[in-house]
This record gives C-alpha cells, sequence and structure tokens, in this order.
C-alpha cells in the first residue's frame, strides 16, 4: 500500500491532509513534534501519528522509513524557527532522499517571491529549494485559506473595528480543497512517466473584495463591529493591492467563504 506521510500533519492545513488521504484509502503518517493526545480533535482515525523534529533532525530518519510521498505542510510564524524554515524544508528534501522516498509535495502561498514581507520571502526560499532539488518534487502554490481572512476580521472585532483594507480583494480557499489538490499531486508524482519537477496554482472558486467578506463574515458569525475602510501600508499592502494574491484562471476550490463559514 502507499505510504503518505504529511510532515505537519496536526496543523490547518495538515489536518486536512491527513484527512483526505485517510479517506482515500492511503497508509497515512502525521509527523510532528508533538504528537496529540487520544482524543484530540486534530487526530484522524486512522492515521499513525509520529513524533520528530524537521529542524534538528530528531526522529526524522524513523518517522520516514518506508514512506513513498511527502507533503510538507510545516509552518512557523516568527523567530528563530521561521528563520530557519527554509533550511527546514532543505533538511527534510535530504532526510526524504536518505530514506528513498519517491515525491516530496510542498505547500507553499501564490506569488510568494513578489513580496519583500520576511514570511513571503521565506515561503519563497523553501519553493526554489523544491524547484531545485535532486528530489522529484511538485510546489503547490496556494492562495489565502478562509481560516486567515477569517482570523483578520476575528481580530479586528476585538476592538470593534472589522478591517476592510482599500483596493485589497481576496480569492480564500478551503483547507479541504488545498488538501484534495495535494494529495492528488503527491498520487500524480508517483506515477513512474511524472514531470520531474512540477509546480500547481491552488485558487479558491473566486475572488472577492475584503470588503465584501468582511460583509459575510459579519453577518454569519453575528459579531459586533464596524466593517472599517483603511488603508493597509507596507510591502504586504503594497502586494495585496496589485492583486499578486489573486490566481483566477487557476480556480482549485469548490468551498465559498461563506458556505465555510456557514459550515462551522
Ligand atoms: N495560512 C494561509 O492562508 C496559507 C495560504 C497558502 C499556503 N499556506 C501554506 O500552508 C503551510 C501550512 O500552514 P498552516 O496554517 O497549516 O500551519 P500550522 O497550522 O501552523 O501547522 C504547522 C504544522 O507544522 C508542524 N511543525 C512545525 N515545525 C515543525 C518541525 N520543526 N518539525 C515537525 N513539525 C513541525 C506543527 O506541529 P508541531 O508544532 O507540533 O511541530 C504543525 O503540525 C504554510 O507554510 C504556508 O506555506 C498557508
Amino acid at each position: 500500500m502507499v505510504v503518505i506521510a504529511v510532515a505537519g500533519g496536526t496543523g490547518i492545513a495538515g489536518r486536512a491532509v491527513v484527512a483526505d488521504a485517510v479517506q482515500r484509502g492511503y497508509s497515512v503518517r502525521s509527523i510532528s513534534r508533538k504528537v496529540p493526545p487520544a482524543e484530540d480533535p486534530r487526530r484522524v482515525d486512522g492515521a499513525d501519528y509520529r513524533e520528530a523534529d524537521f529542524r534538528t533532525g530528531h526522529g526524522v530518519a524513523a518517522a520516514l522509513a518506508g514512506v513513498d510521498a511527502v507533503i510538507e505542510t510545516l509552518d512557523a510564524r516568527t523567530g528563530a524557527a521561521l528563520k530557519s524554515l527554509p533550511s527546514t524544508s532543505v533538511a527534510l528534501l535530504a532526510a526524504a532522499g536518505r530514506a528513498d522516498v519517491a515525491r516530496c509535495v510542498l505547500l507553499t502561498i501564490v506569488n510568494a517571491a513578489e513580496c519583500s514581507m520576511g514570511y513571503y520571502q521565506v515561503q519563497a526560499a523553501r519553493a526554489r529549494s523544491y524547484e531545485s532539488s535532486a528530489m522529484p518534487t511538485t510546489v503547490v502554490y496556494a492562495t489565502q485559506f478562509h481560516n486567515l481572512v477569517a482570523g483578520v476580521f476575528s481580530a479586528g472585532a476585538r476592538v470593534g473595528l472589522i478591517p476592510a483594507f482599500t483596493g485589497v480583494s481576496f480569492q480564500p480557499i478551503a483547507a479541504v480543497d488545498v488538501a484534495r489538490v495535494l494529495v492528488s499531486e503527491a498520487a500524480a508524482g508517483l506515477a513512474p512517466d511524472a514531470p520531474r519537477h512540477v509546480a500547481v496554482r491552488a485558487g479558491g472558486p473566486s475572488v472577492w473584495s475584503m470588503k465584501a467578506l468582511a460583509e459575510q463574515w459579519k453577518s454569519a458569525t453575528g459579531r459586533h463591529g464596524v466593517v472599517t475602510p483603511m488603508p493597509l501600508p507596507g510591502s504586504f499592502g503594497t502586494f495585496l493591492r496589485a492583486g499578486k494574491n489573486l490566481v483566477p484562471d487557476d480556480v482549485a476550490g469548490s468551498i465559498e467563504f461563506s458556505d465555510w463559514l456557514a459550515s462551522r
């Protein structure tokens, strides 16, 4: 049976990938530094949970033994863990090579190289490592998740202002839609005639102004706060206003933000 390992299988994207791969009948291994306890909602029935740290290498060789494909959904937001994320991805690729893994698949963000913000530059560096790796690789470039957009509104609502950055639109995608693409790409990448390096873009079903998404979020959640147009300064604002976060020709998701909100 094909064995798929999900590096970061307890995270937002990783959990959806584990669930999708289990549902398709693969043998699935979730690998993270902390293994959730038995009744934890982050666990997916039927998956095998292993503890390993891809940054230090602790436990990695054992966790990857016998794996056919690795799907990397690791993340770090700040500090040394963020700075070292590109070298963590390089270490993962090297460990996968030593373990005779046939393909590594990375989840990252569309056009990250075009935003000078540190987090996006880290994402771009990881993608370059995959694109130039000696390993067979696939990079899935996804648009922002519904969770991320909702998180911005939720944070603002705590101080009574639901932000609607002027001139900004999103094409948000559900983690389960991204997961379907990642698992399909991992499976396709195991075919004998699969190209050595593959790049795929995965966008949500539609492009919406941030103001429209804010109104949808407010009406679905019933949270208080005024939807407030405001400028977003800095390189991320420039990136978003230029629409670099959008891939309208590469729709992969079917779950709209409003449907995702309704299902929660
Ligand atoms: N958020 C978005 O809108 C968005 C959009 C497009 C693409 N993405 C991509 O999606 C990726 C995943 O994001 P996410 O929000 O799902 O991340 P997340 O929820 O923070 O999950 C990160 C996962 O990685 C594990 N992890 C972190 N460092 C590790 C290490 N050194 N060794 C082993 N496991 C480690 C974490 O578990 P432990 O902490 O227990 O180790 C966790 O399972 C990001 O890198 C980004 O490229 C995100």
